[in-house]
């Protein structure tokens, strides 16, 4: 499985930005944690963190073909961005959407996400290990995708077969 992490706007600035609400941790260490946890899961990632909002449209459209799915923190964009939004949809990969903090405990205007319902499900107020709880959905989701399909080429077969 292969895994593609994005980071939204100001994501960059953990470590330093309101440690009250995020946490000491940087950005380059919650992504040097993930990649452990991804290791001992047999999980291929990838890291990309911006705080464009076009740019993480292009990520999202380059994960198409590329990875299995998706773990996107928008940060501030999760508020605003339909285009965003429209681009999880548009590749159709399960993806996992993650707040460090818990958006509903906090202002009004952060208990909207937009770009949640593209996604497969939501992870909110764990802090980073929230990404390791992304990861192990994401997984599970895919086994999941993976059963079906088998169990359909299956079910295919042994048609084919009693019609021989
Ligand atoms: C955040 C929550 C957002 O409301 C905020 O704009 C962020 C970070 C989080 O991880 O808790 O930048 O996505």
């Amino acid at each position: 499985m292969k895994a593609m992490i994005i980071q939204g706007p100001n994501l960059n600035m953990l470590g330093i930005r309101d440690p009250r609400i995020y946490g000491p941790v940087k950005l380059d260490t919650i992504h040097e944690n993930i990649k452990k946890h991804a290791e001992q899961m047999g999980v291929e990632v990838g890291f990309f963190q911006s705080n464009f909002e076009g740019e993480i449209v292009d990520k999202i459209q380059e994960c198409l073909g590329q990875y299995d799915g998706i773990i996107i923190n928008p940060a501030a964009y999760a508020h605003t961005s339909v285009a965003i939004r429209d681009a999880i949809a548009a590749v159709n990969l399960p993806t996992i959407e993650v707040h460090i903090s818990n958006i509903h405990a906090r202002e009004e205007f952060r208990h909207k996400s937009l770009t949640a319902a593209a996604c497969s499900g939501v992870i909110a107020g764990f802090g980073p290990i929230g990404y390791h709880l992304a990861l192990q959905g994401l997984s599970q989701i895919l086994s999941e995708i993976e059963a079906i399909k088998n169990a359909r080429a299956q079910a295919q077969t042994q048609q084919t077969q009693q019609q021989n």
